[in-house]
């Protein structure tokens, strides 16, 4: 008799398909990780250099071939593993800070060449990162990256797709109505190109530069995310609170470009909600504009709501969606976030995985 599959979950990439992280024990963790196209550094693989130390959630395993030198006792106490080395003996649930999930990207570090800031909207400053010709600055649709400058961090998500980044600059936008910070932002920027300028003209010394880390966020649109949902119906359901649509330019024409990529047979739909506390905070209306004109309302929808919680819209469209499998993005302040997250898994009967959001999207 063939020995009985663990199953293994992973805590920060539950979208991974099960059935690609199946271990029955006679081998370590590590295996499976890499099987599912999941990368982790590691170093030794030898349980020496403690380099793949994870953290066990829920599950136990034990070391039958290699003993966990780099593991200190107390370590293993509080739930470090070696994955390296750890065989499962029961279903799992694991994790390592340093996970890639296919296809994403290390985040790193990336000095800033030059920038621009342009009013594009009453509330929205256009923030244009540039950065050396040669770097690549690569990101998946709905990740953010943190600005640095003077010590402080800036949480702030690309406002366009990726396959715009070929070259330079990065878009980010501001929306100034939102919170405190962003404001802090705009000030600092302004102050740093003053100084920039002040060194152009007269030679003055400023070791003040800007610092890009990125990408960051697990709250992407990446098609082959969806591999247990059907490729042909799945609806897409983007749900923004106020400066939460910043993601959404990132990954709603990705949405629809795999939309009009698929067979003529497909039944996707993308759908747009968007609230705001006044009328005045819709900006971009004309991209939106573009896309309705583009694909028919049977494939594309855009719902707004002014001055009303934007979720008693979604929750009054939800009924026919929820045959597809709908996946959803969510990105607003983290209250709307969370009563719309609740309501979808405990009213509605949406399965985790299939919701997304992200923290950082209310700037
Ligand atoms: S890689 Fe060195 S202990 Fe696992």
């Amino acid at each position: 008799m063939l020995p009985k599959d663990f199953q293994i979950k992973i805590k920060t990439l539950p979208n991974i398909s099960p059935e690609l992280l199946k271990n029955n024990g006679s081998e370590p963790l590590l295996n499976t990780l890499r099987k599912a196209k999941i990368e982790i550094p590691t170093s030794c693989e030898n349980g020496l250099c403690a380099t793949c130390k994870g953290r066990l959630y829920r599950g136990s395993v034990s070391y039958p071939e290699i003993q966990p030198e780099g593991l200190l006792p107390e370590e293993a106490e509080q739930g470090d593993i070696l994955l390296c080395c750890a065989h499962p003996t029961s279903d799992c649930e694991i994790d390592h800070p340093e996970l890639l999930a296919p296809g994403e990207f290390p985040s790193r570090f990336f000095k800033i060449e030059t920038f621009e800031f342009k009013q594009i909207h009453p509330h929205v400053l256009e923030l244009s990162l540039f950065f050396n010709p040669q770097t690549f600055f690569n990101f998946l649709p709905g990740q953010y990256a943190e600005l640095i400058l003077n010590n402080q961090r800036y949480p702030l998500s690309m406002a366009m797709p990726p396959k715009h980044n070929q070259n330079n600059p990065i878009i980010f936008h501001i929306v100034q109505t939102e919170l405190d910070k962003p404001h802090l932002l705009i000030e600092a920027l302004k102050k740093l190109k003053e100084l920039k300028e002040l060194k152009k003209n007269t030679d003055t010394n400023t070791n003040q530069f800007l610092l890009l880390e990125g990408p960051k966020g697990r709250s992407y649109f990446k098609k082959e995310n969806f591999p247990h949902h059907s490729q042909k119906n799945t609806d897409f359901i983007f749900i923004a609170g106020g400066g939460g649509i910043t993601p959404m330019w990132s990954m709603i024409p990705e949405a629809l470009s795999n939309l009009s990529a698929e067979n003529s047979d497909t039944t996707h739909k993308v759908h747009l909600y968007w609230g705001v506390r006044d009328e005045t905070l819709l900006y971009q209306k004309n991209i939106i504009q573009t896309w309705s004109e583009k694909y028919s309302s049977d494939y594309f929808k855009f719902t707004t709501s002014v001055g009303s919680p934007i979720h008693e819209a979604v929750f009054n469209d939800l009924k026919p969606h929820l045959f597809s499998h709908p996946i959803f993005f969510i990105a607003g302040p983290p209250a709307m976030v969370k009563t719309i997250y609740n309501a979808l898994t405990q009213q509605f009967g949406i399965p985790s995985e299939q919701i997304f959001g992200d923290g950082i999207a209310f700037v």
